[in-house]
């Protein structure tokens, strides 16, 4: 049986709430017990750096979010379960991958990009504030993902577009340099909540809304009671739709429970009252492992052992693969003997790629990418694959189907007809010999 190598990155920059442990660790700690799938989970504390410059709450962070993973059932045999700096040859990758990545991809980010429109909007410089490290960010989550050669990635929908440039970089990298890595594909989790926070919004530590997985049951009662609820008196009914407090207590219930609570709230039942069974229902979910948590955060060394042990394990793959890598791009041993021919594809003038994909919308899309990186061609979105690929098949053929296409494609700043005919022509010169 074949299979599927999962990856996932948890960035350690705050307490873990339970926002968090709906959307992210217990479907992931479920999904690593599935047969035919290997799991790699670790926290990504180089990334952590990006945005959190307080030593001190990297650290205990780092502490607090590998517990609660810990606690809520993860099981290290079953699971490379690591510290991103832990493993060196992760930031090595990332330095080979910078450099076969155009940085006009980097410019098209939506971290950086947003990080400008700010700037824009109050009137500063376009790069106020911006680090290096944000605008690498991209190449660094790409590096962690190849490293390991990740078939899925589950991920929040805010970062698909890092999955897809992680895909350009490895395309990148195996044109220039031989198959050397699997191209990975997000894996979105539709059926997960994502949870309201007390005031109603989205569950964030961005908006101070949270309620923190291991707060003692004191606090979660309180917390609880501070949720925030429409002023419809007991004995009126009210409603489910939008109600932060429904929606947590569906995300701990059975769906029988939940669907007696749907009728409890139709039948008028009193804030007070739904609080308390929220209460009992989350905290009856989370006492034994708070327990866990409890234990491992007065004893970090039980932490960092397993942690060691994935790093071990991480590294037993990460080394030899790195090793190929800087062989591959002309790093190696001079004693060794000379290669009797460079490998004929690194001979080879880089050529442009056609990539296909499907996008959230649902529809298909085909973009031409130069081997630096560049973006030269985007389509708009097609019904059926199929079409796309015609659309393809047709440009592959003869660069003078351009004109023809043009409503297919979205006009793209600073390209222009001459390069992309130039590139067309190159990939059907290449394609006839
Ligand atoms: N950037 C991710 C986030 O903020 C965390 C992350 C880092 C990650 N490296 C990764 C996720 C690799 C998946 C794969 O959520």
């Amino acid at each position: 049986m074949t299979t599927t190598r999962f990856l996932t990155g948890i960035t350690p920059s705050g307490t873990p709430h339970l926002g968090n442990f709906v959307g992210s660790i217990r479907p992931a700690v479920a999904a690593s017990r599935s047969a035919g799938v290997e799991s790699f989970y670790f926290l990504a504390d180089y990334h952590a750096l990006i945005k959190c410059q307080e030593p001190e709450r990297v650290h205990r962070s780092t502490l607090e979010i590998a517990a609660s993973w810990l606690a809520a059932g993860l099981d290290p045999q079953q699971v490379t379960f690591y510290r991103q700096s832990d493993v060196p040859e992760i930031p090595e990758l990332h330095w080979l991958l910078t450099c076969v990545t155009g940085k006009g991809l980097l410019n098209r980010a939506h971290a950086y990009k947003a990080a400008q429109d700010k700037n824009t909007e109050s009137g500063h410089d376009l790069d106020d504030g911006v680090t290096a490290g944000l605008f690498m960010y991209p190449v660094l989550m790409a590096a962690d993902i190849l490293m390991f050669n990740a078939h899925k990635v589950p991920v929040g929908r805010d970062q698909i577009q890092h999955i897809e440039m992680a895909r350009d970089m490895a395309a990148s990298f195996n044109h220039l340099y031989g198959e050397h890595f699997t191209l990975p594909e997000a894996a979105i989790e539709d059926n997960v909540a994502t949870l309201l926070g007390l005031d109603g919004r989205k569950m964030s530590k961005s908006y101070d809304n949270t309620i923190p997985l291991f707060a003692t049951r004191e606090q979660l009662k309180k917390l609880i009671g501070g949720i925030l609820t429409d002023s419809r008196a007991p004995g009126e009914p009210k409603e489910v739709e939008g109600s932060a407090l429904f929606q947590l207590y569906q995300a701990f219930a059975t769906p029988e429970d939940a669907a007696a609570m749907r009728r409890a709230y139709a039948e008028g039942i009193a804030w007070s009252e739904a609080k308390q069974m929220l209460f009992e229902r989350i905290d009856r979910e989370i006492t034994p492992m708070r327990a866990r948590y409890d234990d491992l955060m007065a004893h970090p060394e039980k932490v960092e052992a397993q942690l060691q042990i994935g790093a071990e394990r991480a590294r037993a793959l990460a080394q030899p693969f790195m090793q190929r890598l800087r062989a591959a791009v002309g790093l190696r041993s001079l004693s060794a003997a000379a290669p009797a021919q460079a490998s004929p594809k690194a001979a080879k003038t880089a050529l442009p790629t056609f990539k296909q994909y499907r996008e959230t919308d649902g529809k298909f899309y085909f973009k031409l990418v130069a081997a630096d990186g560049r973006l030269l061609l985007q389509s708009t979105g097609f019904d059926a694959p199929r079409d796309a690929g015609q659309a393809i098949a047709l440009l592959q053929k003869d660069a003078g189907a351009l004109q023809a296409l043009q409503a297919q494609l979205v006009p793209l700043e600073g390209v222009d007809t001459e390069q992309v005919t130039a590139a067309l022509q190159a990939l059907a010169a290449a394609a006839s010999t």
